[in-house]
């Protein structure tokens, strides 16, 4: 069996200020995010000398993974955040402020509704098939430093969970799930480096 580890990014600054998307760096919780997560994987991953760090190609998730050293870091475009056209940096308030039939078609069907301009989260399950391919493929562990909803993604894959409950799976910052591929199936730890 051989761990992959999912993380969300560190809390961002556009995170403490409600704003969807972005590129923003970490706020100071999450640069201490950040080293806490290092010296976790440090630990758990230290006589895996193959194991490698995937990030999006977001500073979020790069700042995050920087402190880890030792192991190979891969950027993958597949593992960006789902894009908000033309919400991007808005707040979910001024979205439902500004355009609320929007706001409304997405808490109608938040699995099917796409962003105008931007995706869906059917739009980034589709995306994420060579990701899930190559982690597939890997016999080392792999951590992942992705985003909210691209996790939900990956996780509901791993565990098996419907389509339809996708965009709903709780995925706390600052909580690492462990997930583990073995001969009898799926199991799953979850670490909380902060409160
Ligand atoms: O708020 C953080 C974030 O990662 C946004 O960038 C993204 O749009 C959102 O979460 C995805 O979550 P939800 O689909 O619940 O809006």
């Amino acid at each position: 069996p051989r761990p992959i580890l999912l993380t969300r990014h560190g809390e961002s600054r556009d995170n403490v200020r409600g704003r969807i998307g972005g590129d923003s760096v970490l706020s100071d919780p999450g640069e201490i995010y950040a080293k806490k997560l290092a010296n976790f994987v440090e630990k758990r991953l230290k006589n895996e000398r193959t194991a490698s760090i995937w990030t999006s190609t977001l500073q979020r998730t790069i700042i995050t993974a920087s402190p880890i050293v030792g192991f190979p870091k891969i950027q993958w475009r597949a593992l960006d955040e789902i894009n908000a056209g033309v919400c991007d940096g808005m707040t979910y308030e001024e979205i439902k402020k500004n355009m609320p039939e929007e706001y409304e078609s997405r808490k109608k069907d938040k699995l099917r509704y796409r962003y105008p301009r931007g995706e869906s989260y059917l739009d980034v399950i589709q995306r994420l098939e060579p990701v899930i391919i190559e982690l597939e493929r890997q016999r080392a562990p792999v951590v992942v430093v992705s985003h909210q909803a691209v996790l939900r993604a990956l996780y509901a894959y791993f565990a098996d969970r419907p389509l339809k409950e996708i965009p709903h799976i709780e995925m706390p910052l600052h909580t690492i799930i462990e997930i583990q591929m073995g001969v009898s199936g799926v199991q799953e730890k979850r670490y909380k480096l902060m409160d």
